[in-house]
C-alpha cells in the first residue's frame, strides 16, 4: 500500500503563514482520505503496488474499471505531496540556472511572483496553480480539482493548493493574502538542485 509522505518540517513550522490547525487537518484528514480511497481502489483492482505514485499516473488507463476514481484520488495524494514540499520556513529562493530562466521568461523573480499570484487568482473553483517545466520551457498552469501535472508530462517545480480547505480557516475568503503568504515561505531548494546540475 502507499503511505503518506513525511512532511519536511513540523506542523507548527509554517506559522503564522500556514497555521498548525489547518496544516494538520490538511495532511491528516484531507490528504489521508485521498490516500485511503486510493489504496482501497487499488486493492479492489488487484494492483501490485509496483510503481512509484508519480509513475502510476501513466498506467491508470490499464485498469479495467474505476479509472476515473483512481486518477482523482491519486491526484489528491500527488498534488498534496508537491504542495507540502513547496513550502519550508527556511524557504530557498531560485538560484543559478533556474533564476536565470525565470528572469528570461518573467523579467525578475518579483515579476514571476506577481504572475504566479495572478494565475492563482484566475483559477475558478477548486484546484492548484503549478509552476512547471516542459520542453525547456517554464510555465504557470492551473489544474482543476485533482488533475495532476504528470498527466501532461510536466515536471512540477512548485504548486499552491487553491481548494478552500487549504486556507479558509485562517484566511476566510482573502485568497490574495494566502497567496502572498505562501510566496513568503515557498521553497525552491529541490528545483535549484535539479536545474543547477542540468
Ligand atoms: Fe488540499
Amino acid at each position: 500500500m502507499y503511505s503518506l509522505k513525511e512532511l519536511p518540517y513540523e506542523y507548527d513550522a509554517l506559522e503564522p503563514y500556514i497555521d498548525t490547525h489547518t496544516l494538520g487537518l490538511h495532511r491528516n484528514k484531507h490528504q489521508k482520505k485521498y490516500l485511503d480511497n486510493l489504496n482501497k481502489l487499488l486493492i479492489k483492482n488487484n494492483y501490485s503496488f509496483s510503481h512509484p505514485l508519480e509513475k502510476l499516473v501513466r498506467y491508470v488507463k490499464d485498469f479495467s474499471k474505476d479509472r476515473e476514481d483512481i486518477l482523482f484520488n491519486l491526484g489528491g495524494v500527488i498534488n498534496h505531496n508537491i504542495y507540502f514540499s513547496s513550502m519550508n520556513p527556511k524557504g530557498e529562493k531560485p538560484t543559478g540556472v533556474l533564476l536565470q530562466k525565470i528572469k528570461d521568461k518573467y523579467g525578475s523573480y518579483e515579476k514571476f511572483k506577481m504572475a504566479f499570484k495572478e494565475k492563482a487568482l484566475s483559477l475558478k473553483g477548486s484546484g492548484y496553480t503549478y509552476f512547471v517545466y516542459k520542453n525547456n520551457e517554464l510555465e504557470l498552469i492551473n489544474l482543476q480539482n485533482q488533475d495532476n501535472p504528470y498527466n501532461y508530462d510536466y515536471i512540477p517545480i512548485i504548486c499552491i493548493d487553491m481548494w478552500e480547505h487549504a486556507y479558509y480557516i485562517n484566511y476566510e475568503n482573502y485568497k490574495e493574502i494566502y497567496i502572498d503568504n505562501f510566496l513568503e515561505i515557498v521553497d525552491f531548494q529541490k528545483a535549484n538542485k535539479i536545474f543547477n546540475v542540468v
